[in-house]
């Protein structure tokens, strides 16, 4: 039996996928968006490589990864009869890692996070019903704590529907948790709440850059619009691919829900300013607070407009309610189930900032060597005659 995971083309989901495939021993069932199965495989590569050599990728893929091809956003996934009833049969336990993260569209979160997740849902209570299912975990967001200030937010207090939300994103997603919550009431349930995910404390590579286009564009103002002292909630990717991962595969974790954070000793905008200043030998920028305002309005001005400017101001537009409210998300359910803090972002902020930069912002992907669709058919007699074994 199998884990079936979805986003594992995407940033989280690749990390966690390498983390069950490194840690752990059951198969994936992977649920990707291709037209066949050796673009299907081709993706994963390109998510995977940051992770492991191609031999490596190519002996899991032959061995413990199931690829289905489906898009959340269909009935069914849009798998054809059989190819559904096997995923429902050879499923154990799912952990739901895909969404929509464009916060400026609420069509697109309305379908990939709420549709998207219903569908989930739908095959997750059709294999509790057909064999019993070990876990379902949901990866949601802090962002369902809604429109804060000045706060520490605990897990069981944090969904206050009397709130409102900053954007579509953070809406679907808070009604996502409800979802699994309401309808998967008799299944073992986990709900992880990444604060904001950032770099990984291991190693300064990444493959995702919009977060961190707007850190470094932030971190080259001579001027900053923010309170010096206010913290910021930062949480490097390893920690929570690694807590994702060793969660889900526990008997019996302690709670429901965990923030997947730095909390209380998420750091100050001034001491990851001096890091990064002492980093590179230059001064560190000035404080001017009552900036935030004209800030925001140049922000919403300039945000849609053409060229590198305007990209930079839309980006900056979606995550700016997110540096200005001072709110923190207590972590300390994750920290004492893990054994361990997440690494605090000043350690690993300059390596990733100096990657970024040095690589323009993309990542140097290399080709799956085998270009050939022989191992691809090969995969897929594999699948069949693994799945009448299961
Ligand atoms: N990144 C953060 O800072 C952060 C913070 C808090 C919470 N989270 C949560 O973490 C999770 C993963 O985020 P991420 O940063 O890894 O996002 P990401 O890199 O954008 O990955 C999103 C994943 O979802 C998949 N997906 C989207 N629409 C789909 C559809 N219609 N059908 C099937 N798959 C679909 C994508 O597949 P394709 O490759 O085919 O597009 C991709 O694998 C999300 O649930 C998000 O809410 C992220």
């Amino acid at each position: 039996m199998a884990i079936l995971l979805t986003g594992s083309t995407g940033y989280i989901g690749a990390h966690i996928a390498s983390n069950l495939l490194a840690d752990h021993s059951e198969p994936l069932n992977l649920l990707v968006r291709a037209r066949d199965l050796r673009e299907a495989r081709g993706r994963l590569w390109r998510s995977f490589q940051l992770h492991m050599d191609s031999p490596q990728f190519e002996s899991f893929a032959n061995s413990r990864i199931h690829i289905f091809l489906g898009d959340l956003t269909d009935t069914r996934f849009g798998l054809a009869n059989d190819e559904y009833a096997r995923l429902v049969h050879t499923t154990d336990s799912i952990i739901h890692c895909a969404a929509s993260l464009n916060r400026k569209s609420e069509k697109s979160c309305l379908n990939v996070n709420l549709r998207g997740t219903l569908e989930v849902v739908q095959l997750a209570m059709r294999a509790r019903d057909h064999h019993g299912l070990r876990r379902f975990s949901h990866v949601s967001t802090v962002a369902v704590a809604g429109h804060r200030a000045n706060e520490v937010v605990q897990e069981d207090t944090a969904i206050d529907w009397n709130r409102s939300d900053y954007d579509p994103y953070a809406r679907t997603k808070k009604f996502c948790e409800h979802m699994v919550h309401e309808l998967l009431h008799d299944v073992p349930r986990a709900i992880f709440r990444p604060s904001i995910v950032l770099g990984d404390s291991r190693r300064p590579e990444t493959n995702q850059f919009e977060m961190v286009r707007a850190f470094v564009f932030l971190a080259g103002l001579p001027v900053l619009p923010f309170r010096p002292n206010d913290r910021i909630d930062i949480v490097p990717v390893d920690f929570v691919a690694d807590s994702v991962a060793t969660l889900h595969q526990k008997e019996k974790p302690d709670h429901v829900i965990y923030h997947l954070s730095s909390g209380r000793e998420s750091e100050t905008f001034t001491v990851l300013t001096e890091a990064l200043s002492q980093a590179q030998g230059k001064r560190a920028p000035m404080f001017v607070p009552e900036l935030e305002g004209p800030s925001s309005k140049v922000l919403n001005a300039l945000a849609g407009t053409a060229g590198k400017v305007g990209g930079t101001a839309t980006l900056l537009k979606v995550f700016f309610p997110y540096l200005v409210w001072n709110t923190v998300f207590d972590n300390a359910r994750v920290v004492a189930e893990m054994g361990r803090r997440p690494a605090p972002f000043s350690q690993y902020c300059y390596p990733l900032l100096r990657f970024s930069r040095e690589n323009n912002f993309a990542y140097q992907y290399r080709d799956w060597p085998d270009a050939s669709a022989t191992s691809a058919a090969a995969a897929e007699t594999q699948n069949s005659a693994q799945d009448s074994r299961r």
